[in-house]
This record gives structure tokens, sequence and C-alpha cells, in this order.
């Protein structure tokens, strides 16, 4: 049922891949690199500025395109208030368009005026570098995804030509007063990508003036991603840091977890938006616990609750998961190992067995910590003692296994496999 008088999102839109935020929470310091770069060539007269993003292999969504388009839009900004004329323009190279295709596009972000029927790809370049002579316009030229262009150079062996005729056209088509006034921005998914341009075409690559590489995203970093977009995007009151923490920890890289995939702030920012129309969709005004469990659980059906490794549990240890599971549909969030203990001593009661010592206790945790069930802290600050800080992981829904577990508890209890 749709509950039509509650609203979380108030705007869509921010969550939508090509929303460019006003401004960037975590890679500022790379975007004012490239911005200062071209800016001062600019303002100086011109010069060769090209710019390279790279990330490594397996790791999308890290802000590679993001950073491109930032930079270009306050390089229009900035080149605005100073009186100078620039213009930027975005290819997508994940399949190569030829030349001329390329060329085509960038001559219509230029202008209208300039006919290109039936020109050849050199007049074609003549006429861009003459509108930006005649027009005192400074071009930046923005090629994504450009290992496809590499790839293709695998294969066919005509894109490299493109690739030389494009880097290279300050020497192919000098501009009468020898300013040059094309920079470009080149993106790459890979090292290797790189590594192969340097390879193949060392001329290009030597031309490379900045070299930025990103790293996947931290749970720090990606908690200012999120926010920002809570605050753009969200009512006020409806989340809190609590939630958006859990997220960002999901999906960050930290020291010790080396997932494929991981610090990717695309899928940050979808599970916010999941867990937001979730919630709506249940009328509730705010996002709890509960719905951030869902729209991790929804996406990640690999670390869905496995029947079969629950059935390798013993019996305590699937008595003390049912009420880590209980603790987290009534409380949420981290609790310590004496209240899990609470909880855990009345679930025993309710199953009718004796609970266990505390030696034994802690190995039932670990076993659990070690499945990949629950994930274990130690308290910091502000704690009496030195204790762990316990939580279901963020994938699972607590009410599925609050669902679920007592009949497998009861077939345990009888020495016999839970059937399913
Ligand atoms: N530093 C950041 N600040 C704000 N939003 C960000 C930041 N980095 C990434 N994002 C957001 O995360 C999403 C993915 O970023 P982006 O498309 O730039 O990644 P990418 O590295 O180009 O990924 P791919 O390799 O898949 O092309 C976008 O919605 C973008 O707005
Ligand atoms: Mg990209």
């Amino acid at each position: 049922m749709i509950t039509q008088d509650v609203k979380i999102i108030k705007n869509s839109k921010v969550f939508d891949e090509t929303h460019l935020p006003s401004t960037l929470p975590v890679r500022e310091k790379e975007a004012q690199l490239i911005i200062r770069r071209i800016y001062t060539r600019m303002r100086d007269g011109g010069g060769t500025e090209v710019v390279a993003i790279t990330g490594s292999m397996g790791t999308p969504g890290i802000g590679k395109t993001t950073l491109a388009r930032y930079s270009a839009k306050k390089l229009s900004e900035l080149a605005t208030k100073s009186g100078i004329k620039f213009k930027y323009v975005k290819l997508n190279m994940h399949v190569p368009p030829k030349l001329n295709e390329a060329l085509r596009i960038i001559v219509e972000k230029l202008s209208s005026n300039i006919n290109v029927k039936g020109l050849s790809n050199l007049d074609i370049l003549k006429a861009i570098v003459d509108y930006l002579y005649y027009n005192d316009t400074y071009l930046l030229i923005i090629l994504d995804e450009f290992q496809g262009v590499l790839k293709a150079a695998d294969k066919a062996g005509v894109d490299e030509n493109m690739l030389y005729m494009l880097l290279r056209i300050h020497e192919q088509v000098p501009m009468p007063d020898e300013v040059n006034r094309i920079f470009f921005i080149i993106i790459s998914n890979s090292e290797t990508a790189m590594a192969k341009l340097r390879h193949k075409l060392p001329q290009v690559y030597s031309q490379i003036t900045l070299n930025i590489y990103l790293r996947p995203y931290t749970p720090e970093e990606l908690y200012y991603i999120l926010e920002q977009r809570a605050q753009e995007g969200l009512v006020e009151g409806s989340w809190t840091p609590e939630i958006l923490m859990m997220i960002a920890e999901e999906y960050g890289v930290t020291g010790r977890t080396h997932k494929l995939y991981a610090g990717n702030a695309r899928s940050a920012i979808y599970a916010l938006q999941r867990a937001a129309e979730i919630a709506e969709l249940e009328g509730s005004p705010i996002i709890t616990e509960k719905h951030v469990r869902i729209a991790l659980s929804k996406e990640d059906s690999k670390a869905l609750i496995s029947l079969s490794d629950l059935n390798l549990l013993s019996l305590h240890e699937l008595i003390l998961l049912y009420a880590i599971a209980m603790y987290t549909m009534e409380k949420g969030g981290w609790a310590t190992t004496g209240t899990i203990r609470k909880y855990y001593e009345n679930a025993v009661e309710f199953f009718g067995e004796k609970p266990r010592g505390h030696t034994q206790f802690n190995q039932y945790l670990h076993r659990l910590k070690a499945a990949d069930l629950i994930q274990m802290k130690p308290s910091g600050k502000g704690m009496r003692g030195r204790t762990s800080l316990i939580r279901l992981v963020p994938v699972i829904v607590a009410d599925d296994l609050v669902d679920l577990l007592p009949q497998l508890i009861e077939a345990k209890k009888k020495g016999v496999p839970y059937e399913y």
C-alpha cells in the first residue's frame, strides 16, 4: 500500500547518475589542481595541458567522470568571471566513435554556424581551429572511458590515428598565432590502459602534464558524499548520521577489506535512495535501520542469509544469532557483549535450554563473526572497562532471521537437519 502523505525524497534528481553536485565533498583538492592548471594556461595565453584521470581496474563509481565534469563546470564559471571564452565537450570513448563523428560532436558544441558537410577530417579540424582562433575561445575536450579507444586500437588499428590526430591537433593544424587553445582530460579505468597508451603512442603519452590517480572511497569519504545527497535530496529530519554511516561502512574500503568493486559511490548513493523509497512505501516518515538493511540486502544478494551456512551452526550458535536478530529488531545499532548476553539468556529460556558459560558464549560470537553473520568491534571511549560491540551485518534483515531461525532451532534440538 502506498501512503501518499509520507514523503522522504524531496528531490529524486539528486540521486540520478547525471546529477552534478554543487560542490565535491571529497575530490575538491584534485578538482582544484585541474582547474588551476587549465585556468592559468587560459589566463596566460594558452599552452598544452593534458590531464589524465585514472582509477584502478575493478573499481567503478570512484568519481572519475564526476571530477572531470565538475572541473569543467567550475572552469566555465571562472572563465566567464574573467572575461575568457571557454567551452567544453565530453566524448564517451567506451565504444569509440569514428574520428569524423567525434569531430562533428565537437563542432556542434562550438557553433551551429560551422558547416562540415562533405569536409574531410583534416578540414573539419581546420574549421575547429579557425573557430577557436577567430573567436579567441578555449576548448576542453574530455575523453571519458578512454580505455575503449585502446581496446579498439588493438583490433582494427584505425583509432590510433584518431587519437594521434586529436591529441596532437596543435601540431597537425597549428593556430595562426601559434597559441594552443585546446586542452584535454583523458579518463581511464585502469593503469593497464595507461601503460598501453605509453607503449603504443609514446608521443601522446608524453604530452600528459598532470596525472591524477583516484582510489576507491573509504567509509568516511562515502559518508560525506551521502550526507550531501541526503541534505539536497531528502526531507529534513527523515535521516540520521547513523543511517548514512551504515551505508558508508558497507560500501567503503577499509585497510582490511579488499572487496572487488568496493569504494563505489554510485552503489552507496543508490542504496540510500532505495532505503528512502522503502521507508516511503511503508509510510514511515523516517528512514530506519531496518529500511537500510532491506535496501542493502536487495542489492547484495550474495550476502543474503544462506540456509546451508546456517545449518552448519550449532544449536547455541543459532540461538545466539536469534538473540542478536531480536536485539536488532527491538533496538538496532551496536550492542555491548553484556546486552547480547542478556538477550541470549532470554532466548535460551524461550527455547527451553540452559545458557552456556561465558567462555563458550564468546566462542559462539567469534563463530558467527567468522561466518560473516555479525560484526564486532572494540568499544571506544566512554564505556567502563573493555568490551566488544556487536551487530548483525547490515545486509541481513533482522525480521527475516527472527521468522526463520525458530524452525531451524527446533530441528536442531531434535537432531534432524532443517529441510528447505
Ligand atoms: N567526490 C564525490 N562527491 C560527490 N559525488 C560523487 C563523488 N564521487 C562520485 N560521486 C557520485 O557517485 C556516482 C559515480 O561517480 P562517477 O560516475 O564519477 O564514477 P566513475 O569513477 O566515473 O565510475 P565508472 O568507472 O563507472 O565510470 C555519481 O553519481 C557521482 O555523482
Ligand atoms: Mg565514469
